[in-house]
């Protein structure tokens, strides 16, 4: 059961914390959280403050986009699954936040992301995500090893010639054709889309985010500009209808299967954009670039350790990148698992309360009203050092190493659910859920096939983590070589 930590020792108290005077206090706010403290400390500051790991604030973008800023925040591991209790959550028009994107940029709809489970087109679509990964499972190793074996022959001539490749531009690209050609047998880049599809992707993203995020302009204009108001959908119509063509296209079976659950041809194709240009190429911009600048980060030992434990299991094999093989591979599931649970790639979760609630801490129990707004920052539950001890904001890449270390598994939040249960049409875990781990797995191997070793610079990028590579070592033996 998602909430089996939600014990109640204790009377109630009412949840401490402060939203401060209407409309000022909620700019005050966004302005903290955008410039003056910055994300982790924004949570982190009011925790403390406040002595209470479940507390009162508001969250950004506020006025003018969203209705209402206040929300209780959970903020340690305990508390912070309520959120996957669909009993006591609704999870209808949140998936960002407290403000919602015009439906103009989903072709009119509510897609998947923005459904409660008890509305029925929310079953329809997660079941038509569900078949559509089951039925082109097999294709899923192959293709990601021609196309991002293809990024790191690119990576190797890029160092040839500057000295140093950017991964960011080159798993924009790579990212976005192997997950078209992942589902659908079709990379994108050989329709009439071309090369543009990264680009117009990451525009309709902007333009759905923009409230959340900063792009290092000063304040005076990024508030009018990005926090304030929304951007005019009409100024990505083009680029959506083109993305739309090819989804039209490229994804005819899977649309015959929706239309089969009793979907529309047209509302299934909206969701399959947004579920492949959203939530799957969004999310592997974001995850590849972590997981890499956390390995990059574990240096020569740990690369030593994961050539070891890779090349042995895919000799093992018959050299072949198996699932079986994969599976095998404790270190380097860990490792992305650590990745996982040190920057989950989707931070913010929310959800309104069904009922009056009590919601259990470390610290105590609360007692929320019905209709609050409920929110996570993610990395606060999952750094939690209750759980994690002393290195709760390391990357320890044995973490999860053994049947010690998969006990912790059930703490790893990053798919919103906790790693040892599943999605299904009932509750709003990720349907990606098993693609993901297995592609971050895969992300690990392919690169110590290839390298003994290899050095990056890390920084920050609009959306996380942005990773150059300045090195890379040839592998010098085993299957890789
Ligand atoms: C939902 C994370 C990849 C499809 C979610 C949610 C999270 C998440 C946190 C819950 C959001 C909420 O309701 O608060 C991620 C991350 C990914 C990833 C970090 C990659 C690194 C994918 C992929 C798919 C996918 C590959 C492809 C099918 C969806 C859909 C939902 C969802 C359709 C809505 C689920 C529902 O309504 O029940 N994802 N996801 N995601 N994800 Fe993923």
């Amino acid at each position: 059961m998602a909430s089996s930590d939600q014990g109640s020792s204790g009377a109630p108290k009412p949840v401490p914390g402060s939203y401060g005077l209407p409309v000022i206090g909620a700019v005050r706010d966004r302005l903290d959280f955008y410039y003056f403290q910055g994300q982790d400390k924004y949570f982190e500051s009011r925790v403390e403050r406040y002595g209470s790991t479940v507390v009162r604030m508001n969250v950004p973008p506020g006025p003018f986009m969203a209705k209402d800023p206040r929300v209780v925040a959970v903020l340690d591991a305990k508390s912070f699954p309520v959120l996957f209790d669909m009993d006591k959550v609704e999870k209808k028009n949140l998936f960002t936040g407290t403000y919602m994107p015009s439906t103009s940029l989903t072709g009119g709809y509510r897609v998947c992301s923005y459904l409660d489970p008890s509305e029925p087109t929310h079953t329809k679509v997660k079941q038509m995500l569900f078949n559509l990964l089951l039925s082109r499972k097999d294709e899923v190793i192959p293709t990601f090893r021609s196309n991002f074996s293809s990024l790191l022959a690119t990576v190797e001539s890029e160092l040839a010639k500057a000295g140093k490749a950017e991964f960011n531009k080159l798993n924009d690209v790579t990212s976005f054709d192997f997950i078209g050609e992942a589902y659908f047998g079709v990379r994108p880049s050989s329709t009439d889309l071309g090369s543009g599809g990264p680009t117009k992707a990451a525009k309709w993203l902007i333009w759905q985010l923009h409230p959340l995020v900063t792009i290092g302009l000063p304040m005076i204009l990024e508030e009018p500009l990005l926090h304030t108001f929304h951007l005019p959908p009409f100024l990505v119509k083009g680029d959506y209808k083109a993305l739309y063509k090819y989804y039209s296209t490229a994804g005819k079976q899977a649309l015959d299967m929706a239309e089969g659950l009793g979907l529309s041809r047209e509302e299934a194709c909206h969701n399959l954009l947004f579920a492949t240009t959203f939530n799957s190429y969004g999310g592997l911009k974001v995850l590849f670039p972590g997981l890499l600048a956390n390995i990059a980060n574990g240096g020569e030992k740990l690369h030593e350790r994961l050539v070891a434990e890779i090349r042995g299991a895919v000799a093992e094999a018959g050299g072949k990148v198996t699932l079986a093989a994969v599976e095998k591979m404790e270190l380097t599931n860990s490792v992305v698992w650590e990745s996982l649970r040190l920057d989950p790639p989707v931070k913010f979760q929310y959800g309104h309360a069904k009922k009056d609630l009590e919601i259990a801490s470390h610290n105590g129990v609360f007692a929320v009203k019905k209709g609050e707004m409920l929110f996570g920052y993610q990395p606060c539950a999952t750094k939690d050092a209750r759980v994690f001890g002393s290195t709760a904001g390391q990357f320890v890449p044995d973490r999860f190493v053994g049947d010690e270390g998969s006990k912790l598994l059930q703490y790893v939040y990053w798919s919103n659910g906790r790693e040892t249960e599943s999605p299904s049409v009932d509750n709003k875990q990720c349907p990606g859920k098993n693609f993901v781990v297995l592609v971050g797995r895969l992300f690990v191997v392919e690169l110590f096939l290839r390298y003994d070793t290899f050095t990056a610079t890390v920084g920050t990028g609009l959306l996380g983590t942005s990773v150059v590579f300045t090195g890379v070592t040839k592998a010098t033996s085993g299957p890789g070589s």
